[in-house]
């Protein structure tokens, strides 16, 4: 039975575009997993249940990090709130980010998971001299949308730190194939290039669905 941890920050409810892709997708893999598991963090609601990162929370990271892990009883605490993030992710044989871009890179909610789930010992290590991904064997997929066009060669391209910095952490991780779906431009060429390119997109995401 595949699991599929499915992460999407979708702020703007039924109208939103990334929100067709993830549809799409997920209509395709349930149809070709019935007995698939879907785990899902809606992090538009989601994200006032997770770790704030504040003094507590990075003296356990770093302790955990860079020293031998012992963890007073305050420290295992905000530690154990990581974990239950992170063995979401372990449990999991595909992990699928739907965001949209949000200036240039990715909305606050996702960046606020991330930084709870990119844990030295949990996730990844630093081991001779090298890091390593502790996701390994795990497939991932990002689907996303953006009112401009940031294609390799185009005018925008290299204001996009949105989809390099994903595929950075998802590989950080050890996650590997990283499949993508991009919608673009949604708004930048026209209202009509946006439709017609979303309804690309979604197909293509319904393909990948399909395949995956
Ligand atoms: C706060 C915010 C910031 C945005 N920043 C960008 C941006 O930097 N570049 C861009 O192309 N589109 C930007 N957009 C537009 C969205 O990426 C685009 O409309 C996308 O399709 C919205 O996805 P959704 O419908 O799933 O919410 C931004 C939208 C919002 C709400």
């Amino acid at each position: 039975m595949p699991i599929a941890l499915d992460v999407n920050v979708l702020p703007r409810g039924k109208t939103s575009r990334t929100r067709k892709l993830h549809e799409a997708f997920f209509a395709a893999w349930h149809a070709k997993h019935p007995d698939g598991q879907r785990i899902s963090v809606n992090l538009a609601e989601d994200y006032r249940t997770l770790p704030v990162f504040d003094e507590w929370d990075i003296t356990a990271k770093f302790e955990m990090l860079y020293g031998e892990g012992h963890l007073d009883d305050k420290g295992a605490e905000r530690w154990n709130a990581l974990t239950q993030l992170t063995d979401q992710l372990h449990a999991a044989d595909l992990v699928v980010i739907s965001t949209p871009m949000w200036n240039f890179s990715i909305p606050w909610h996702l960046k606020r998971w991330i930084d709870c789930v990119v844990q030295g010992r949990l996730t990844f290590e630093f081991v001779g001299g090298q890091f390593q991904g502790l996701l390994t064997g795990r497939k991932a997929v990002i689907l996303s949308s953006r009112d401009g066009l940031y294609t390799p060669g185009t005018s925008l391209a290299a204001l996009d730190f949105q989809m390099p910095y994903l595929r950075t952490i998802l590989g950080f991780l050890g996650l590997a194939p990283i499949h993508e779906v991009v919608a673009e431009p949604m708004m930048l060429a026209g209202v009509e290039a946006g439709i017609a390119a979303l309804e690309v997109a979604v197909e293509k995401a319904r393909a990948l669905g399909s395949e995956l």
